[in-house]
């Protein structure tokens, strides 16, 4: 089936091809399946931006939404991931999208499962949907991503994006270089120039920002967040050196005032609200692709 877990399981073909896609949704394509089809969206971890989008596109495509809620479900019973997925393909769902604090929950699920999985978000491994929605609004400004230098900056360690990001834009020819605090720079540094933050600003077409995941951090490595915003920030006069055409991305949500200035959220270089936007039309093809093909 043609669900998505992790960005390693495209090809750059695959991936080019679900960016036009969702450009050609952006630019007003309509599709919608030729029988009524449902959509459960799983989300046992907080989320603004992932479950409305999500929600926005399966409805936009004409999907009926199957509704639920972990905290009145039976999971609170103790019924499983594997079982809650089991029974809602029993009773008609066409495609669930999940996110879950367990890295790779999908492992033991897509052997014995024949409905299409989406993965939302897992722990600190993969958010396809977010690497695909930044990949589209790097092509919308930029054309292509061969030899662009994109540096992606602060929590990596924690970072689904990241790992994501880090991997795809290699594969499509960028130069992907990190930067934040060293400590935080685990399993990167092997495979990533570290470069310093004012190293970083001088040399990124694409400054990727990362949120700091404070709830997976367990008290360790701790920054004031003045510190933190002055070492590891994107302060306003960071961002003063930052070539002319540079953008600034940043999966959201936000920590104003911390790995980035509260002033540049909005600022003429930052993509964060487009990045949101095309969210929708990236969710709409990854949709599209899962449901067309059954
Ligand atoms: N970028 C992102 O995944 O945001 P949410 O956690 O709000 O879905």
């Amino acid at each position: 089936n043609k669900g998505l877990v992790t960005m390693s399981d495209l090809t750059t073909a695959e991936v080019q091809a679900l960016l036009n896609e969702a450009q050609a949704f952006a630019d007003g394509k309509t599709w919608a399946p030729s029988q009524p089809m449902f959509a459960a969206n799983l989300f046992f971890e907080p989320s603004t931006r992932t479950r409305f989008s999500f929600e926005v596109a399966e409805k936009r495509l004409g999907l009926e939404l199957l509704q639920f809620d972990g905290e009145t479900s039976s999971v609170k019973k103790g019924e499983s991931l594997y079982d809650t997925i089991k029974t809602l393909e029993s009773i008609g769902a066409d495609v669930v999208v999940i996110r879950h604090p367990e890295d790779e929950y999908y492992l033991d699920l897509l052997p014995k499962l024949n409905i299409p999985i989406i993965n939302a978000g897992d722990g600190c491994g993969q958010h396809p949907t977010q690497s695909l929605l930044d990949l589209l609004t790097i092509q919308q400004e930029f054309g292509e991503f061969e030899q662009l230098n994109v540096v992606i900056c602060g929590d990596l360690r924690h970072s689904r994006v990241a790992r994501s990001n880090a991997e795809i834009l290699t594969k499509l020819g960028a130069n992907v270089s990190i930067s934040g605090p060293r400590s935080w720079m685990n399993g990167f540094e092997q495979k990533y120039t570290y470069v310093s933050m004012d190293e970083a600003v001088k040399k990124a077409d694409v400054m990727m920002m990362l949120r700091i995941q404070h709830e997976r951090h367990d008290g360790e490595d701790y920054f004031s967040k003045e510190d933190y915003h002055e070492q590891y920030g994107l302060t306003i006069n960071r961002e003063r050196m930052m070539r002319k055409h540079s953008i600034i991305l940043h999966p959201a949500p936000v920590n104003r005032g911390v790995e980035i200035a509260d002033e540049l959220v909005e600022c003429e270089r930052s993509r964060i609200f487009k990045q949101m936007k095309n969210g929708v039309f990236i969710r709409m093809a990854v949709l599209k692709r899962a449901l067309a093909h059954i």
